[in-house]
């Protein structure tokens, strides 16, 4: 038996990097896949990927940092494969780093609007399913930068410690309705996230890293499925941390 067989996952950002690595997983494991991105995304060869695994798939337009796109995308999934089981809340942008005494307010709310304020919309509309349907399952992409900071990232740290806060309040207060929220918290992923990153500080990153490498998206998506899957069925604010060893 596959890990996700039957379940309807629901993948933000699910178009590029640790999401679409994390669509592919799931349709692998027997899930049918919502593919939930910017109404710009060119997503048809995700599509095509997850469709020649055998999966079913859709695509579903959303921009987290707007509330009715977020209840519109949720309808949609809900409206075609009549549930949501599995919400993975993976959007999210890095932004310029700069010191906080100089930090763009712009860049500060365009960041908390997305990776924070973003996560509370989509968890507030999947929770209400849940609840019409009997439970479900929440996993939350924070980041190391949800537990430790970096000089520069001051919204992307406050907005992934956020992350898991409300990874937090989601697990006391819906454990016993059939309701698992955890959270994944990887270092440095191979994804365009972080392509466009000055080669010194992808060589600072990869020294720093006691396996001397940096994380794969593949490697994210196996902690997905297992926060996904019943495999984990006790898993209730668990930070998954994915860091070659980061924090020891
Ligand atoms: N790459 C890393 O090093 C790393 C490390 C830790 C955590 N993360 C987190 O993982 C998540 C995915 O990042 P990634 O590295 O795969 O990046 P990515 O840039 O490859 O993918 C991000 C996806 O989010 C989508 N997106 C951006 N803004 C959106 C919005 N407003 N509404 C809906 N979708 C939106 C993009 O279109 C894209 O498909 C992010 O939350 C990121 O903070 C990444």
């Amino acid at each position: 038996m596959k890990r996700l067989e039957n379940k309807i996952v629901f993948i933000t950002g699910g178009n590029s990097g640790i999401g679409k690595a994390s669509a592919l997983e799931a349709a692998k494991e027997g899930a049918t896949i919502v593919i939930a991105d910017l109404s710009t995304a060119d997503y048809s060869e995700t599509l095509n990927e997850i469709e020649a695994l055998g999966a079913k798939c859709m695509f579903v337009p959303i921009d987290v940092a707007d509330v009715e796109s977020v209840k519109n995308a949720i309808t949609k999934t809900v409206k075609e494969y009549g549930r949501l089981d599995i919400a993975l809340n993976n959007a999210g942008i890095a932004g310029t780093p700069s010191g906080i005494h100089n930090m763009p307010e712009e860049t500060w709310n365009k960041i908390i609007a997305i990776n924070l304020t973003g996560q509370f919309y989509c968890v507030k509309y999947e929770l209400q399913q849940f609840l019409k349907q009997g439970g479900g399952v929440i996993v939350n992409m924070a980041s190391l930068g949800g537990l430790i900071a970096e000089p520069g990232l001051v919204p992307y740290t406050a907005a992934k410690h956020g992350v898991l806060g409300i990874t937090k309040n989601i697990a006391v207060q819906y454990g016993n309705e059939n309701i698992r929220a955890n959270a994944i918290c990887p270092y440095y992923v191979e994804t365009p996230m972080i392509s466009a990153a000055p080669d010194e500080a992808q060589k600072a990153w990869i020294e720093g890293t006691p396996m001397k490498r940096l994380c794969k998206p593949e490697e994210v998506a196996k902690a997905f499925i297992y926060l996904a899957s019943e495999e984990s069925s006790y898993c209730n604010d668990t930070h998954l941390i994915l860091d070659g060893g980061v924090l020891a």
